[in-house]
Order: structure tokens, then sequence, then C-alpha cells
């Protein structure tokens, strides 16, 4: 299983990149990429600089994120929202752009939306950063191989991460929607970049090559097509 992840080490973050820029740039001049599933997190952070700083055209592709914390409205600067609009869309030009709506009235009407709307769709790439305890999008330790879009509760771990980054004292809201793990293979083509040393336990997870469900990162072993952009040496 585990030759089917394809590992691509560089130097830095900002290499990673450049790796993912050629990746997609590649996909769109052969017109393989109509529909892109899109992260947050600091990872993302080179990642959307490079691709707002280029020329790629973006116009004719949709993009689908993979989560979005319940309860902060889209003016919050801790909501996904606010950092998708701050780091690419309002530099580049998309045909449409959705996010799962955490101020929804009603969540699980929401995620069965998002998901609706997600498989009609169908992602040509989707791009992954990975928590430090292996989580991919919010989908945390246990999270069954065939969860859709849904209500998460986060961990400890991931709570105590990601709250380092709010600002404006608003407190981190203790679940989310996010994609499920079904959601995210649906994609054709599935890239995830880690950078630094705190990464280095969930991709030794995906060397070992067996899928492990508390370690959710490790389902991306079921999928034939990933590609893991690191700057660490796993040898
Ligand atoms: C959050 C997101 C994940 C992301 C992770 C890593 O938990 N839900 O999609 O991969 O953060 O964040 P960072 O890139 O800041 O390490």
């Amino acid at each position: 299983m585990m030759e089917k992840c394809k590992f691509i080490q560089v130097n830095s973050p900002e290499q990673g990149a450049d790796q993912f820029y050629h990746l997609i740039k590649e996909e769109l001049e052969n017109d393989r990429l109509h529909v892109l599933g899109l992260a947050t997190g600091s990872t993302m952070i080179p990642v959307y600089k490079k691709l707002t700083e280029s020329a790629l055209d973006f116009s004719n592709v949709t993009t689908f994120n993979l989560d979005e914390y319940v309860g902060l409205p889209a003016s919050s600067p801790n909501s996904y929202a606010y950092f998708m609009k701050d780091n690419l869309f309002n530099k580049k030009t998309f045909k449409e752009t959705n996010i799962p709506d955490g101020m929804a009235s009603d969540l699980d009407t929401e995620c069965a939306r998002y998901e609706a709307a997600l498989q009609n769709a169908k992602l040509d790439i989707q791009l992954l950063g990975v928590g430090e305890n292996g989580h991919i999008a919010f989908n945390e330790p246990g999270t069954p191989a065939d969860s859709a879009t849904h209500v998460a509760t986060l961990t400890e771990s991931t709570l105590g991460v990601n709250s380092q980054y709010f600002e404006n004292d608003e407190k981190i809201p203790e679940t989310a929607l996010t994609m499920g793990i079904a959601s995210i293979l649906s994609a054709k083509k599935l890239v995830l970049l880690a950078f630094g040393e705190k990464k280095r336990p969930a991709l030794m997870k995906v060397l070992e090559g067996k899928v492990d469900k508390d370690w959710t990162i490790t389902y991306l072993l079921q999928h034939d097509d990933v590609t893991i952009i690191t700057d660490l040496d796993l040898k």
C-alpha cells in the first residue's frame, strides 16, 4: 500500500509551495483542474502566497474548503472563511468558492448540503495539511473511514495547538464542520503538505503502511494518487 504515497522532500516550506504550484500549473494546463479542495493552517500560508503571486488563472475553478469552526462568523479573523479571504480569495478570482457554514442554524442540514454539493462537483485535487495528532481536516482520532461531512468535536491536543493562533481573546470553538474521510478520499488526487518536526510522528505512521483509525492521516493509504510534500528527511 505504502508505495501508493509519493513523497517529495524539499528544503523549506517555500520550496514545498513551489512544488505545489508546479503541480497545479500542470493540471490547469492539461484541463484537469476544475474543482479544487483547499485547506487552512499556517502550512498553507506560503502556498497561497505563491499562488497569488503567480499568473495562474483560476477563473474557471470552483473551490471547496475542508472545514470551518462552529459559531465563528466570517468576519472573525479566527474563522477559516476569513483566513481564505485574507490569504487567497481577495487576491485571486475563482469561479465559485465554498466553505461549510459554521453559523448555520441546523448544522446537520448544513453538513448534508455541503456533502451533496461536493459530490455533485467532484473534487479533482484536494490539498491537505496535517495536525500534530495526525488529523486531516478536522477528522480527529477514531473518525471512521466512511465518514461524510460532519460536526466534529475537537480534541484537547487540537484545541491546544490551534488556540495559539487565536486573536482578540476569542475562545476557540470546541466543534467544527469538516469534510469526512470518505469526502476527502473521493477526490481524484490528494496532495498533503507537512513541514517541521512536529509533523514527523504523523508522517511516520503513513510510512508504517498500515491504516490506523487513531491516526486519520493513514486513511490516505487507501487512495491511489497521494503526493506528500515535506521538508522532513524520513529515511
Ligand atoms: C487545523 C486544520 C487542518 C490543518 C491543521 C494543521 O487543525 N483543520 O486542516 O491541517 O490545522 O495546521 P498547521 O498548518 O497550522 O500546522
